[in-house]
């Protein structure tokens, strides 16, 4: 008997825990009419040709016309060569009935074009180049190869699915529209029906559910294939809950990548589906080179994977037996429902250079205050002030660091954002004060949904001004979101952005402060009787254009209009947004958040992949809610969240409304010390991360990497993304698994490459799979051999207390008993270290030397000096040390040698940090 009820409990507590997504409310390809169009087209069944008659040549372009004969139709070739070897291909309608969109926002400003030459041309062909780049433009059908240094890596149109639908009048009753001889393939249409006179039912006006989407314009899809001929993996994408190498879509019955910003409740992992954002770039990547592709749409997009390793099997055991290996394929089809089309590829020819590409195009993410990337503490909700100065009252006796209170939905007056609830948040200023005592920081969310409430000041100005989104008849667009009847700033009108960031201003926001920063939600938009839980697509837009045409940007414009009405409200700090919805470009503004996962460990799992994805994608600010959003982790999978989300450069803890409080001081010691472990080594590695940041925004390199970016040579790591590289210096492998007494670590590198464990110091070769025994206190991390990483070891309450707090230098000598690294420091809030306000630092160990040099002439002053020197691997026979600098002279300094762990500690070098020194040992 009390067998069974223990059974009936466990299915129960089972059900309870089992999140599932309804995928009926979310289309699949077969269900969207462009997609269905695009996907199931063959070869060439749209042929368009160039009219390379009429080339015309510049010294950075070439442009041509490009006909669709049978449609009619006729359009503009443009490709271009862009400064950092790059290559644009745009394509418009030469007279089209209505504009078709591009893309505003998701490009930094001006690009820069590059000298190109054309090195042969005739009526079949163009060959241009530029630099050790070279296009071969082919005109009977279209098509484009690009070679880098004479190794073709790209082939755009190679599998002939480019398509470009021209706009057109709807047909009246009766009379047909073709849409190309690609119709009569498509499956929809039954046996014997004359197939190229119909459309696809859904071109005109589509119903999904109980939605009706009225597609004004009728079709206008555009799309093309692109094949990495020799590439082993496909990267990119985000955002989706999957691995990071793509998987492919073209056969085996998943649905292709689909990138259109979604809420989707109770989102489930290796999957296809959309969520919240959408970066519409891949990387084609094998241990030679590395290529990418930017597909710059904001329209909903879809893209079909191919891998011939998993398309050409049977061929591949034919090839087995024969002994010829053809080189291996992926390719990608990028599908979407409108637009022009503009495609970017990126030349390569490494990991490094690809993404930097692609930072070049969209920029990348300015340098965060140091706060930032401390601890942040969230829940939905902190029920009023008493609650949230309770919350930080608790984490320091219990010697926990948290910089950053959050609040949630709940704190306003009744869902009306840039509001305080009267009773709850009467007195937010001293709220405010008690948190900035102590350095801390707080965020508040602000959702693009506004009430529709009679007597709120932000609705009413909105109606007033004409600020809203209009449904397809041209009235005020009303939708469900958390204040229950909403409507929907248009983000597309400049005089609504103006208006919108003027709200975040002190004397508007009452009770707000420069310490505030925000958090912004639900901006896919999320509407909860929209189709597909957003905006009906025919919602009409400032400029005439409809939803359908700019959905994927929603987000990005509107952080952008929090980051410019930030800057307004306080010059002088960088501000901190987090935002749900990107696209790409949003860098340039906020970092992101993996959304309401789940306290179950694929979550936990889907956490590396998900931000290294981001990471290519130029969102290098990612994290994902510690302890999973929906339902409640046992204290085994929430400590492993806390020690694996010290490797994601955004590190906050969340949780619905409808879990228990999991605050971590409210958990037994032992699991109380593991968090407060997994806390310290977060804050006394931000020195690294701070510097990463930094580097990231003068170089476009990723915070995070995986392991193929720093190792692309290696084809045994293309599938690895449960590790990561913070920077190239530290490889984190958590333990993402529950109940495990070891895990396997893949060292790179080979067996010149040392690591270092992070916690003992045990050495180890990068020759490959190792097994690493682990407790729940173990959270293995490695150190690279070559690299210095620089620490403050001092535990404090919060990251700015530490400010001045003193330096221990790890030094993680290679092979050759050398090591290298860098160190950034500046104010850590403000905008002067754009003035030369901060301090840059090499550090070179070569020779038994450690010397620290300035590496740019600026300066900036602080108390900070180093406190202790770790030296790992070191040589044989050494237990002296002398310091040399200007202000200290020569100093003889104490050692100590740990043999069990092979390090050696020079104590108290106690120069200040910006002095240049030299460190011998001897
Ligand atoms: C959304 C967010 C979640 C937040 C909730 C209430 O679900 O993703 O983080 O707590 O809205 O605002």
């Amino acid at each position: 008997m009390a067998l069974n009820f223990k059974c009936v409990y466990i299915i129960v507590v089972a059900l309870a825990i089992t999140s599932a997504v309804d995928k009926g409310n979310f289309k699949s390809c077969e269900q969207s009419s462009f997609c269905r169009r695009l996907r199931n087209a063959k070869p060439q069944d749209a042929d368009f040709v160039l009219n390379l008659d009429t080339l015309h040549v510049s010294d950075n372009a070439v442009e041509a016309e490009l006909r669709n004969e049978e449609a009619e139709a006729t359009f503009k070739f443009v490709l271009t060569s862009l400064h950092g070897n790059i290559f644009r291909v745009f394509i418009d309608e030469e007279k089209p009935l209505h504009s078709r969109y591009q893309v505003d926002g998701a490009l930094n400003g001006e690009l820069q074009v590059a000298k190109l030459e054309v090195l042969e041309r005739d009526k079949e062909k163009v060959v241009v180049r530029s630099g050790d780049n070279k296009a071969v433009i082919t005109a009977e059908p279209i098509r484009i190869e690009f070679f880098k240094n004479d190794v073709l890596v790209a082939v755009v149109n190679d599998k002939g699915l480019f398509n470009m639908e021209h706009l057109r009048p709807k047909a009246s009753e009766g009379l047909v529209v073709k849409l190309g001889k690609f119709m009569r393939y498509l499956s929809i249409f039954s046996e014997g029906e004359a197939e190229h006179t119909k459309e696809d039912p859904g071109a005109w006006e589509e119903n999904f559910k109980s939605h009706h989407d009225s597609k004004p314009r009728g079709p206008e899809a555009v799309g093309v294939d692109v094949t990495f001929p020799g590439a082993l993996r496909i990267y990119g994408l985000p955002e989706h809950a999957d691995k990071l190498a793509l998987r492919t879509t073209q056969s085996g019955g998943l649905d292709p990548y689909r990138l259109y910003n979604l809420d989707v409740f109770e989102y489930e992992v290796d999957s296809t589906m959309a969520l919240y954002g959408a970066i519409p770039v891949v990387y084609a990547h094998s241990d030679k080179n590395t290529v990418g592709a930017f597909w710059h749409n904001a329209a909903e997009t879809w893209v079909d994977i191919g891998n011939s390793k998993d398309t050409n099997v049977v061929s591949s055991i034919v090839n087995l037996v024969s002994g010829h290996q053809p080189e291996n394929t992926v390719d990608a089809h990028f599908m979407s429902e409108s637009g022009v089309f503009d495609l970017f590829i990126l030349m390569g020819p490494t990991p490094k250079d690809t993404v930097r590409q692609y930072a070049s195009l969209t920029g990348v993410a300015p340098l965060p205050q140091y706060f930032a990337l401390g601890y942040h503490q969230c829940r939905w909700n902190y029920n009023d002030e008493d609650d949230v100065i309770n919350v930080v009252d608790n984490f320091d006796t219990n010697d926990l660091p948290v910089d950053v209170m959050w609040l949630d939905i709940e704190y306003t007056d009744g869902k009306k954002y840039f509001t305080w609830d009267p009773i709850k948040f009467a007195h937010p200023n001293a709220m405010i004060s008690n948190l900035t005592s102590v350095g801390r920081k707080l965020v508040v969310i602000i959702d693009p949904h506004i009430k529709r409430e009679g007597g709120y000041f932000l609705h009413e100005e909105c109606l007033a001004n004409d600020y809203y989104v209009k449904n397809k008849d041209g009235h005020v667009y009303e939708g469900w979101c958390w204040p229950g009847s909403s409507s929907y700033p248009d983000l597309l009108d400049p005089k609504v952005q103006d208006y919108y960031k003027g709200l975040y201003s002190l004397d508007k926001f009452h009770g707000t402060t420069s310490d505030v920063h925000i958090w912004n939600d639900m901006n896919e938009p999320s509407v909860f009787n929209g189709p597909e839980v957003t905006m009906p697509k025919d919602c009409k837009h400032y400029g005439n254009w409809e939803h359908r045409h700019i959905h994927n940007i929603y987000g990005l414009l509107y952080t952008k209009i929090t980051y410019d009405g930030l800057i307004e409200r306080s010059p002088d700090r960088r501000p901190f947004i987090l935002t749900r919805s990107h696209f790409a470009g949003s860098q340039r503004y906020a970092a992101v958040w993996t959304g309401d996962n789940d306290a179950q460990w694929p979550h936990l799992q889907a956490s590396f992949p998900m931000c290294l994805s981001e990471a290519l994608g130029g969102m290098s600010f990612c994290g994902a809610d510690v302890g999973g959003f929906f339902h409640n982790p046992d204290t085994e999978l929430l400590q492993r969240w806390y020690q694996t989300g010290i490797w994601l450069p955004f590190y906050r803890a969340h949780a619905h409304i409808d879990t228990r409080r999991r605050e971590p001081y409210l958990f037994a010691e032992d699991v109380r010390m593991r968090i407060r472990n997994a806390l310290r080594l977060r804050y006394a590695l931000l020195p690294l991360w701070y510097t990463l940041f930094r580097e990231h925004e003068t170089t476009g390199e990723p915070v995070i990497r995986p392991l193929f970016y720093v190792y692309p040579n290696d084809p045994n790591v293309v599938d690895v993304d449960n590790e990561l590289l913070v920077g190239d210096r530290i490889l984190a492998r958590p333990v993402t698994e529950a109940g495990v007494s070891s895990v396997s670590v893949y060292l790179p590198g080979g067996a010149n490459e040392f690591w270092y464990d992070v916690e003992d110091f045990k050495q180890y070769q990068g020759t490959g799979v190792i097994t690493i025994p682990v407790t729940l206190d173990k959270n293995p991390a490695f150190y690279r051999g070559g690299s210095i990483i620089p620490r403050k070891d001092r535990p404090r309450r919060s990251s700015s207390l530490t400010h001045h707090d003193p330096y221990t230098l790890y030094i993680a000598l290679d092979s050759n008993k050398s090591a290298s690294g860098t160190l950034y420091i500046d104010d850590g809030q403000s905008f002067n270290y754009r003035n030369k306000k901060y301090l840059y630092l090499n550090f070179e160990f070569k020779d038994n030397t450690l010397t620290s040099s300035l590496i740019d002439k600026t300066d900036y002053p602080t108390d900070a000096w180093i406190e202790r020197v770790v030296i790992l691997g070191p040589p044989a026979g050494i237990n002296k040390a002398k310091l040399n600098s200007k202000s200290l002279g020569t100093v003889s300094l104490e050692t100590s040698y740990d043999g069990e762990n092979r390090s050696l500690t020079v104590r108290k070098p106690g120069v200040n940090i910006r002095e240049p020194f030299t460190l011998k040992l001897h």
